[in-house]
Formats: C-alpha cells, structure tokens, sequence
C-alpha cells in the first residue's frame, strides 16, 4: 500500500494555470498563433486546462518519451516514442511537461525541437524539482517548485495509477 498528501489542490493547480494562460497570452499577443506540445501522458490535464484559458489561434500536438517504467527513478535515457503529428517549422512552439526532474527529457525534447526550425520554442512545466535538476532547462512558465519527493496526480503517475486525481500528491512508499 502507498499513501498520498496532498500537496497542491484542484483549486490551487487552477488558479495557477489562470495566471499562466495570462502570462502566455500577453506574451505572445491575442492573434498570434501558438502550437501547444504536450509530452504524453503526464501532461494531460495540464495542456487540457492551459488549451482552455488560451482563447483562440492554439493548435494542440503530442509527442511522447520512453517512461520510468513502474519506478521512481530516471533511468536517464530518452528516446521518442511518438513523434509529433504536425511540421514546427516557423511556428510558435510551447512545449507542455508535467514535471521537470533531472531535465534530461526536455533537455533532449528542446534539441530536438530546435533542429526542426521552429519561430520560437519555450517550455511550460506545471512543477519543477530544482533539487533534482542535473541540467540547466529554462522553464519560461512554471506552476510551482516542490522539494524532491516523487509526486503524483493531476496526469503524474506511478506505474500507470494515480494519473486521475484531480489534485497533486506526496506517494510514500511503503
Ligand atoms: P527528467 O527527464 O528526469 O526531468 O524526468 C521527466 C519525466 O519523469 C517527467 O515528465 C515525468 O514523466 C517523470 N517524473 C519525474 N518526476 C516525477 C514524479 O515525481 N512523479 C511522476 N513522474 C515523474
């Protein structure tokens, strides 16, 4: 059995998203078209929520890494799974995470990218775990930051449950 405590409520984790859809739209302006990238599966419910303050002119792809697995541990080796549907090439590209933890996956997802000459690349993570972080990754719209615990909820999961709390929270293990 494992427990959870909540770290962040439904309510908490929609306020914040307010405020990031309105950091992201005075950014790039009212009629400027944005290509919103989630990074399957944690991303979900973010890019849902986010896609739904954003207003018009956002287009929505996916891409998808290898996962952790069942564990709690990165096994630093990225590969793609599931390439993007759609070209990036002089677009406005918005890469949605769930969570950066070490930052090799984006690091590898924003090299990536850039090789495919978008207008622009930024990155919008919910959480961050900066005592975690192995590479420098510039996150240019974050939720919040949170101490090393793992963390599920809210699309994080761990082997697959959990995904559909509408909440984010501490998992210990027992
Ligand atoms: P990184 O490459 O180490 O930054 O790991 C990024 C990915 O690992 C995230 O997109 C998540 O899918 C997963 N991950 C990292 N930390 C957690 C966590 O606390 N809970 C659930 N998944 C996590």
């Amino acid at each position: 059995m494992s427990q959870t405590t909540v770290l962040f409520t439904a309510e908490q984790i929609s306020q914040r998203i307010d405020e990031l859809a309105q950091e992201i739209r005075r950014d790039y302006g009212e009629t400027e078209e944005l290509l919103l990238v989630g990074v399957l599966k944690g991303s979900i419910h973010f890019l849902s929520d986010l896609t739904r303050r954003l207003g018009d002119n956002v287009r929505v792809d996916f891409l998808q890494t290898s996962s952790y697995g069942k564990g709690t541990k990165s096994s630093g080796i990225v590969q793609i799974r599931k390439d993007l549907d759609e070209s990036i090439e002089g677009k406005h590209v918005l890469l949605v995470e769930d969570i950066v933890d070490t930052g090799t996956t984006l690091k590898y997802l924003l090299e990536l990218l850039q090789t495919r000459l978008p207008k622009s690349l930024k990155i919008a993570s919910l959480l961050s775990k900066p005592e975690a972080h192995l590479v420098k990754i510039p996150v240019a719209y974050l939720g919040f930051s949170i101490p090393k615990h793992f963390v599920v909820g809210y699309g994080l999961d761990h082997g697959e449950r959990y995904r559909n709390l509408p909440y984010i929270a501490t998992l210990q293990e027992d």
